[in-house]
C-alpha cells in the first residue's frame, strides 16, 4: 500500500476523476471516531477527576462533566477507552503501512516553522494548498498523536496498577502516572482549543475532512500541464 506509489500511477490514468482524495475514506472515518472518542474520555475524565481532584480547590462544573457520578463516568470513561485505542492502533498501522504519516507530518524544517509562526501572529492563515500541512501543523499533529499514546500507556497503569506494576514504577508511580494522565489531558484539550478553532476560521479544511477534499491526481496531472 504505497501512497507514493499509487499517485505516481494516477497521474497516468486517463480520467480526469480519477485518484486518492487528499483525505481517504478510512482516515475521515478514523478521524471522527477518534474525534468522538476524545471528547468522551475528555469529558468522562473530568468527571472521574471531581471525584478525587490532583490540584486541590480545581474541580469542573457539571455543565463539562459526562456522567452524572464518578461511577457512571468511569463507565463511560471504559466504553470510549476500546474504540479511541482499538481506532487510534488502525490509524498508525494504516498511517505507516500507507506512508501516510512519513509523508505528511515529515520533514519539519526549523526555519519553516519560525516563518509559519511569524505568519500566523500575523494573521496570514491562508492555507491555500489543502494537500500540504504547514511546519507547526505537522509539529502540533505529531504532538498529538503522541499525546494521545502516552494516554493509552498512562491510562493502562492507573487502570491495572497491579497487573502493570512495572509500568508503574516506570512511569514514577501511581500519583505520578496519574498526574501524567491529566497532564496528557491538557495537552490534547489545548491542541483542540486551537485545532477546531483553526478549522473553523479555514472552512473547507472543515469540508475536506468531511467529504475527502480534492483528488491527489488530478491536481498533480494539472501541475504537469495536463489539465488547465
Ligand atoms: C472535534 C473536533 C475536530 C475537528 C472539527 C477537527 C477537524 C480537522 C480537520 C479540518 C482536519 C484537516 C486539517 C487540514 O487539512 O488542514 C483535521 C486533521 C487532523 N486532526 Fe482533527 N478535528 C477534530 C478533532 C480531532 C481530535 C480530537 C484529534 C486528536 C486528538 C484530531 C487530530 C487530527 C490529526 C492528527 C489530523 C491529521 C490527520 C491526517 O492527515 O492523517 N482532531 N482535523
Amino acid at each position: 500500500m504505497n501512497q507514493v506509489n499509487d499517485q505516481t500511477s494516477d497521474i497516468a490514468a486517463p480520467s480526469p476523476g480519477a485518484g486518492r482524495r487528499l483525505h481517504p475514506l478510512p482516515v475521515r472515518i478514523m478521524h471522527w471516531i477518534n474525534a468522538v472518542a476524545m471528547l468522551v474520555m475528555i469529558t468522562s475524565g473530568w468527571g472521574i477527576y471531581d471525584d478525587d481532584v490532583i490540584i486541590r480547590g480545581f474541580q469542573f462544573s457539571g455543565f463539562w462533566r459526562l456522567g452524572d457520578w464518578a461511577a457512571w463516568s468511569l463507565n463511560w470513561h471504559f466504553a470510549g477507552m476500546w474504540f479511541l485505542t482499538v481506532n487510534g492502533l488502525i490509524y498508525l498501522v494504516y498511517g505507516f503501512a500507507s506512508g501516510r504519516l512519513r509523508e505528511k507530518l515529515l520533514p519539519i524544517r526549523p526555519a519553516e516553522l519560525v516563518q509559519t509562526v511569524v505568519d500566523t501572529l500575523h494573521f496570514k492563515i491562508a492555507h491555500e494548498d489543502l494537500t500540504v500541512y504547514n511546519a507547526v501543523q505537522k509539529l502540533l499533529y505529531i504532538v498529538v498523536i503522541l499525546a494521545g499514546v502516552s494516554q493509552v500507556v498512562t491510562g493502562l497503569a492507573i487502570w491495572k496498577p497491579v497487573q502493570f506494576s512495572g509500568l508503574v514504577s516506570l512511569l514514577g508511580g501511581f500519583q505520578t502516572a496519574r498526574v501524567l494522565h491529566f497532564a496528557g489531558m491538557a495537552v490534547i484539550v489545548g491542541f483542540l482549543i486551537v485545532h477546531v478553532a483553526l478549522a473553523l476560521l479555514v472552512p473547507k479544511t472543515l469540508w475536506a475532512m468531511v467529504a475527502g477534499g480534492p483528488r491527489l491526481a488530478a491536481r498533480r496531472r494539472a501541475k504537469q500541464g495536463h489539465l488547465t
